[in-house]
């Protein structure tokens, strides 16, 4: 099958008065159509900036630098004026890190859909409302209660419904949600996760997850890329991931997560912290925390196929062990 989205060597850097900011370094990765992936890495790993990189939206100071992003073929990073604009909502929406609270809260939610659909030049009011309505049942909403509520009269959950629903209204074919559950408790977490399952069958949306939280990877990915220091560090599909990683940092991740381990005095959260991204350690950047760095480890091991849809950056993923965690 043929990738929906392909990344290629993709370099993002922030220029900041301190130096240079590398947050996205040589990232390649595929999406194939229908499927779920995830994007899992601590805070900074630099998830978010490669979902602006995706969207060509980086935010100044920071500039992609180089690599290529194609979306069914289309070369993103050269397009420009409208052709930009059609991509950005209708071929891909996002939903940004913290989306609750770009609702504006002098408006009400039936105004949020129409507006958007008119910034998009759909002017055809009945049939963006009765879309809405299609939408916000999806999400699990109530339409006629919700439409004419403003967004502090809505729980956290909801408002976060209300903006995957608005992501829907141009039918895009990919959606980008960036920690979609992360400000939310976890019953609430779980029913968000079944919603987007349920609209990826519906509408057979390809969607794109980040997020630093492995059981919610767990729960709902197809396949997995994991971040660390702006690098990917391991690609497989999800079963691979939990029950045969072969990067340590993916090792680590799946131990300091006490809910998959099913008992919380197993969590071993991971030794350390993440280098500064001004001036990385050379080589591997994970090699400061990681227990089985050896000197070669000084030279970048570069991400590698180990198995069919299985890649990994690192020296010594023959000798990486793993305790399967409890299902
Ligand atoms: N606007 C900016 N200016 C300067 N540095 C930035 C900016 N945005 C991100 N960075 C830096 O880029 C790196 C990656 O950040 P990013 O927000 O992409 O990570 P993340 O994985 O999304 O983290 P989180 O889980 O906290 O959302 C970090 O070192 C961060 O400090
Ligand atoms: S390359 Fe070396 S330092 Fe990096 S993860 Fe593998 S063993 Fe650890
Ligand atoms: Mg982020």
């Amino acid at each position: 099958m043929k990738p929906l989205l392909r990344v290629r060597d993709l370099v993002v850097e922030f220029h900041l008065d301190r130096g240079t900011l590398r947050a996205v370094n040589r990232v390649s990765l595929d999406v194939y159509p229908g499927e779920i992936m995830a994007i899992v890495g601590e805070s900074g790993s630099g998830k978010s900036t490669l979902a602006f990189a995706l969207l060509n939206l980086v935010p100044p100071p920071g500039r992609i630098v180089e690599g290529q992003v194609s979306f069914n073929g289309t070369d993103v990073l050269a397009l420009r004026g409208d052709a930009l604009r059609q991509y950005r909502w209708r071929e891909v929406a996002m939903v940004f890190q913290a989306a609750q609270n770009v609702l504006n809260p002098v408006m009400r939610v039936v105004d949020h859909f129409l507006d958007t659909a008119r910034d998009h030049g759909l002017t055809n009011e009945g049939e963006v409302l009765a879309w809405a309505e299609e939408l916000l049942r999806m999400v699990r909403l109530e339409p006629a209660r919700v439409f004419s509520a403003y967004p502090h009269e809505l729980s956290g959950g909801m408002r976060q419904r209300v903006v995957i629903a608005l992501s829907l209204l141009l039918k895009p074919r990919m959606v980008i949600l960036d920690e979609p559950t992360t400000a939310l408790d976890v019953v609430t977490q779980a029913y968000i996760m079944d919603i987007l399952n349920e609209i990826r069958r519906e509408m057979n949306l390809t969607m794109l997850l980040l997020t630093h939280d492995m059981s919610v990877v767990a729960k709902i990915a197809d396949r997995v890329g994991v971040m660390y220091a702006g690098q990917v560090m391991e690609i497989a599909d999800v079963d691979s991931i939990f029950y045969r990683p072969r990067h340590p940092y993916t090792v680590g991740l799946i131990h300091a997560a006490p809910s998959l381990l099913g008992d919380l005095d197993r969590k071993q959260p991971i030794p350390g912290s993440p280098p500064d991204l001004i001036n990385p350690p050379p080589g591997c950047p994970f090699r400061p925390r990681c227990g089985y760095a050896s000197a070669r480890c000084e030279e970048d091991p570069g991400l590698h196929v180990i198995a069919d849809g299985h890649w990994v950056a690192c020296h010594h993923w023959e000798q990486v062990t793993h305790h399967a965690p409890v299902s």
